[in-house]
């Protein structure tokens, strides 16, 4: 299998800020790349050097072959690009905006019509198409930025954050699309703050955190990194953390870890059900009062609480839904790092 997508070394400065210190990773032909980080973490950087938008400091990157720098001109012909923030014209319609790219990307105007019929259907956008984008919702925009990007067939598709701010069923729906695209053998990089989007979608993940790649591979790969179960419960008062910390110890086979916010603990643990009625009983007597208590196989945003001790935005968000901090890493007492 060839690479679609090869990265050697990318360092990208601003001023004081060091955006990329140093990034490698592939992508093979045909598949999906997960490119995931906390906010900050360089993963636009990564995707405005790979189409030609940005030079990077140091490094190289080649995207079918061609330099991205020596060959910008040829990269962009054969790439797709869907940035963070959506960029469609305010003041032409869904087909004009459509018909405009497709100019853009040289095709007569015949075949830039036709293409922009077929991907307003494919985008359910059709009711919408004659009204200029400016009256769009945010979802609606974001299904417009997409289908702009496949207008000229890329064989090379990014996708910077494709989902946020879709509601659930115009993620699905686009989870849907770009699984299609890639069963039809378009390479794609996508960046995602959802790691249930990377994980439904990605064939390999690559995780970096300030510019450096901290962890790789698929992701039952990045979750074994995690280790195995983890017995978690929440309390109905913060003050009994300790408390029920200390009693439960001996079932842990890793740190505890326990969150005052949320009033959650969570102990890594060995074992199926019996662990389970083995903590009810360590707890009797203890006066600790639990809400609720599961026992709950690791998965991605564990991965990345583990690997870069802060939580997705989105864990984060959910985890401090009663507070006013939603946007803070949700905080890790305790944790090794
Ligand atoms: N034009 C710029 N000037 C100065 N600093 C920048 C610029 N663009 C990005 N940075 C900095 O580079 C770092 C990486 O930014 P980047 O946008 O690549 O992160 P990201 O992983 O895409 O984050 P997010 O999840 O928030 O989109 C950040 O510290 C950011 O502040
Ligand atoms: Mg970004």
């Amino acid at each position: 299998m060839t690479d679609a997508i090869v990265v050697e070394g990318l360092v990208k400065r601003y001023a004081a800020t060091t955006a990329l210190d140093g990034v490698d990773l592939t992508v093979a032909e045909g598949s999906v790349l997960g490119l995931l980080g906390p906010n900050g973490a360089g993963k636009t950087t990564v995707v405005r050097i790979l189409t030609t938008l940005l030079l990077a400091d140091a490094g190289r990157a080649e995207v079918m072959g061609l330099d991205v720098v020596r060959d910008a001109d040829a990269v962009r012909a054969s790439i797709g690009l869907t940035g963070q923030y959506a960029a469609v014209d305010e003041y032409l319609t869904g087909f004009e905006n459509l018909e405009m790219v497709g100019r853009l990307y040289h095709l007569p105007r015949a075949e830039a019509r036709q293409r922009a019929g077929e991907l307003l259907e494919r985008f359910d956008l059709v009711d919408a198409a004659g009204r200029p984008a400016k009256t769009y919702s945010g979802g609606m925009r974001r299904r417009l930025d997409i289908a702009a990007s496949l207008i000229n067939r890329p064989r090379v598709l990014f996708l910077d954050e494709p989902t946020t701010g879709l509601d659930p069923r115009s993620r699905l729906a686009m989870w849907e699309f770009i699984a299609e695209l890639s069963d039809g053998g378009t390479t794609i990089l996508l960046t995602t703050q959802y790691l249930e989007e990377a994980d439904r979608l990605a064939d390999r993940m690559v995780v970096i955190d300030r510019g450096t790649v901290i962890a790789r591979g698929t992701g039952d790969d990045l979750k074994a990194q995690v280790g195995g179960q983890r017995l978690e419960f929440t309390l109905a008062r913060a003050v009994d953390l300790a408390e029920a910390t200390r009693r439960l110890r001996p079932l842990a086979v890793d740190e505890p870890r326990s969150d005052e916010q949320s009033r959650r603990l969570s102990l890594p643990v060995r074992g199926g059900t019996e662990v389970l009625a083995e903590a009810l009983r360590l707890l009797e007597g203890s006066g600790v009062e639990i809400l609720d208590v599961g026992l709950r196989r690791p998965d991605l945003d564990d991965v990345f609480l583990t690997l870069t001790g802060h939580a997705t935005e989105d864990a984060a968000a959910a985890d401090a839904d009663t507070t006013t901090t939603g946007r803070e890493p949700a905080p890790t007492a305790g944790s090794a790092r």
